[in-house]
């Protein structure tokens, strides 16, 4: 029987920290009627009467399912193909020519989508490179796509989309050459698909799985951390980064007062970071 759900200030606090220790993000103190939204169906299908009696058995009991649904159900995954147009068109006209050329003796690129949600940034990515580079075929283009939420990453992998997510950012021309129609939703097609590698990857913990990377698009991810957390992953991206690379971060987001061993590039609207040369 459906009860009346709440959130008390106690089980809210209790809700930021599980999602502050686990993910490094910073839940915001207005988000109470979210957390109620997302959280209901979760307590609802567990069998839980209340969010209060669920939040109760999340507070006593070991570390389950249950705590990684409410998490992942909590953090943002707002995504969309092309977000924001700058920086793709940034990286077609400016950043992989620039690149492409440096590299030409190599002929390899790693792209790192470093919080990659239901996967539409990694893919529309791979279906730039597909679309405008097709001297890169034979090249060794490793896309690398992450993110901590395996709910994100299982429909990253899957690469089905409604038709809400396909209509947002992708123009017709391109759904028709990328994806096909099933049931209603909208599946990419498998050589796009087969250009990204999932990873799960939490920002907060290791690294080390990856390779050096050419390009890292950490996209509207720092501004849900805290500002010592935004710097502990700047100092990471540091490291990971070729010198000569390039980090594209989300439109609200800079490394400005956080790292200073970043430059600002910019290429018409689009602002990107790169290593200050010593
Ligand atoms: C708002 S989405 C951004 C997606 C995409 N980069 C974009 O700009 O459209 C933020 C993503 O960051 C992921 N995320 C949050 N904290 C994370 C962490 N500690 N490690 C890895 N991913 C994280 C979330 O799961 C979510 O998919």
């Amino acid at each position: 029987m459906k009860q009346a759900m709440g959130i008390s200030s106690s089980d809210f606090d209790y809700l930021r920290q599980l999602i502050y220790t686990h993910s490094a993000v910073v839940l915001d103190g207005d988000k109470t009627y979210l957390a109620e939204l997302y959280l209901q169906s979760i307590a609802e299908s567990a069998g839980f009467a209340t969010i209060s009696s669920f939040i109760a058995y999340l507070q006593h009991q070991p570390f389950n399912h249950l705590h990684t649904q409410t998490i992942e159900a909590l953090v943002t995954n707002e995504t969309s193909f092309f977000r924001d147009t700058a920086p793709f068109e940034a990286l077609k006209k400016s950043f992989l020519p620039e690149l492409i050329q440096k590299r030409k003796i190599e002929r390899s690129l790693n792209i790192w989508c470093a919080a990659c949600s239901n996967g539409q940034e990694p893919y529309s990515i791979a279906i730039l490179i597909r679309e405008h580079f097709p001297l890169l075929t034979d090249w060794s283009i490793n896309i690398i796509a992450s993110d901590f939420s395996s709910k994100a990453l299982n429909r990253a992998r899957q690469g089905r989309y409604n038709q809400l997510e396909i209509k947002r950012g992708l123009s017709q021309q391109l759904r028709a050459k990328y994806f096909s129609p099933v049931d209603n939703e909208w599946q990419i097609n498998d050589k796009i698909r087969q250009m990204v590698e999932f990873q799960q990857i939490n920002l907060i913990h290791s690294w080390s799985a990856l390779p050096s990377i050419d390009i890292i698009f950490l996209r509207n991810v720092l501004i849900y951390f805290d500002i010592p957390t935004k710097k502990a992953l700047l100092g990471k991206v540091k490291e990971q980064l070729r010198v000569d690379g390039y980090l594209f971060l989300g439109s609200g987001e800079t490394t400005f007062n956080l790292d200073e061993s970043f430059e600002r590039v910019q290429f018409d609207k689009s602002i990107c970071y790169k290593l200050h040369s010593t």
